[in-house]
């Protein structure tokens, strides 16, 4: 799959016959809201996990000094925690550009505080897209995201946001406090 998912997510997905849709956030879309929301709750999506596996060429990094930022991984058993904000369908027309390197949007099932339910619309990047990158040892990747600036800002920046904004959720993910210590911390 090519990095621009622009056409792709419109041609798959159009979502012109409805008014507003719930969109599930659990990366940058909790931190950096740039866009239009009627409202917006705590939720969590099952089977799915919070991973510093997709390359960041044109937000966190560059082609040559590419950076990590989120996606999802399926997991039987895990959960992910995040925003969800019931938005105008028109808003996609920025977010579809906003994260058009490799995400692709669907529905999910997503569950709220009080345990009610509705389907979510969320970005992720699998491995078949060009700026994937998976894992790597936790030092490696802290090492990158350390390194690593783009158009957006620093790589590091996102980390620190997205930790705190985790936190202000009372969420505790192991995979991204342990890179933020580590990218806190001298020995990387
Ligand atoms: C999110 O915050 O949900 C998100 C993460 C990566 C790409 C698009 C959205």
């Amino acid at each position: 799959m090519s990095f621009n998912t622009v056409e792709l997510n419109r041609q798959r997905q159009p979502l012109e016959h409805m008014d507003t849709v719930w969109l599930f956030g659990y990366g940058s879309l909790i931190f950096k809201v740039d866009f239009e929301y009627l409202e917006s709750r705590t939720a969590s999506i099952q089977n799915w996990e919070r991973r510093f596996w997709q390359g960041s060429h044109d937000h966190r990094g560059t082609y040559e000094v590419p950076g990590r930022v989120v996606t999802l991984i399926e997991r039987e058993g895990s959960h992910c925690k995040g925003v969800a904000y019931r938005v105008p369908t028109e808003v996609f027309d920025h977010l579809d550009v906003r994260e058009k390197n490799g995400y692709l949007r669907f529905f999910t099932p997503m569950t709220f505080e009080d345990g009610s339910k509705a389907d979510g619309l969320v970005y992720v990047a699998s491995e078949d897209n060009a700026a994937y990158l998976g894992p790597d040892k936790d030092e490696k990747m802290a090492r990158q995201i350390a390194m690593a600036s783009g158009p957006s800002g620093p790589n590091a920046e996102y980390l620190l946001k997205l930790a705190d904004a985790l936190r202000a959720l009372g969420d505790h993910d192991e995979h991204v406090f342990r890179l933020e210590t580590l990218l806190k911390s001298e020995s990387i």
